[in-house]
């Protein structure tokens, strides 16, 4: 069985350098693909922020001192209305290349699984990118099952008679600049 510990706050190099790969590679993704251009500053705020979260816990695995492998496990809240009131949000889960294949996900899935027995938690539940065969054959072979599709929908721009030059000079961002207002909104737990 591979090795498997939590991961500290020791650790966030490593886990900033794994989580990304993961972003990386899943870069053809249309959630995934669109990375901020600071996102290595924001991913080590971020994820020192959730290392040091008591809700969440950051597994490791590892192979002759090297970490090869990453899965993160939230307590999360159910919807109010339903059935079960909490329960487990993986996230992040990402093998090194060379050590696929080999049994690490599974075995950080098996210590995942301990640490929702530890919290009454009975049921898990993961994001996982559609087009992945590997990400499909991994999640049907470690039981979990398809109960709901994430379909994403770009909203078109605003269609606008005045010319851009124009809508540029009264403030009126250009077609396809980000918008700079700051807005509260609801974050749903879709994340990698
Ligand atoms: C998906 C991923 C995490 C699997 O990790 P892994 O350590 O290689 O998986 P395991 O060796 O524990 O495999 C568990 C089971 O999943 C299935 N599986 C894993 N990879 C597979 C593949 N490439 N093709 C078919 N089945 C596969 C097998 O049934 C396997 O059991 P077996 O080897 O006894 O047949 C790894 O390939 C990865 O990091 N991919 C890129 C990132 C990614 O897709 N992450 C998931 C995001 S939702």
């Amino acid at each position: 069985m591979v090795p498997v510990r939590a991961a500290t706050l020791s650790d966030l190099d490593t886990v900033v350098t794994l989580r990304l790969a993961l972003l990386h590679e899943a870069h053809e993704s249309p959630v995934y693909g669109r990375l901020r251009t600071d996102v290595v500053r924001l991913a080590r705020q971020l994820y020192r922020a959730q290392l040091e979260s008591p809700s969440e816990l950051t597994l490791l695995a590892e192979l002759d001192g090297a970490v090869i492998g990453i899965l993160r496990c939230v307590e999360a809240n159910g919807h109010p209305l339903l059935e079960p009131d909490r329960y487990a949000y993986v996230s992040s889960v990402y093998v090194v290349p060379s050590a696929r294949r080999k049994g690490v996900v599974r075995a950080l899935l098996g210590r995942a699984t301990q640490w929702c027995r530890d919290r009454e938690l009975d049921e898990m539940r993961l994001h996982s990118a559609a087009a992945s065969s590997t990400a499909n054959a991994t999640w049907d072979a470690l039981g979990f099952t398809v109960v709901e599709h994430l379909r994403v929908c770009r909203v078109p721009p605003r269609p606008s008679k005045r010319p851009a030059a124009e809508q540029a000079t009264a403030g009126v961002g250009k077609p396809g600049q980000r918008a700079t207002a700051t807005r509260t909104a609801a974050r749903a737990p879709v994340e990698r």
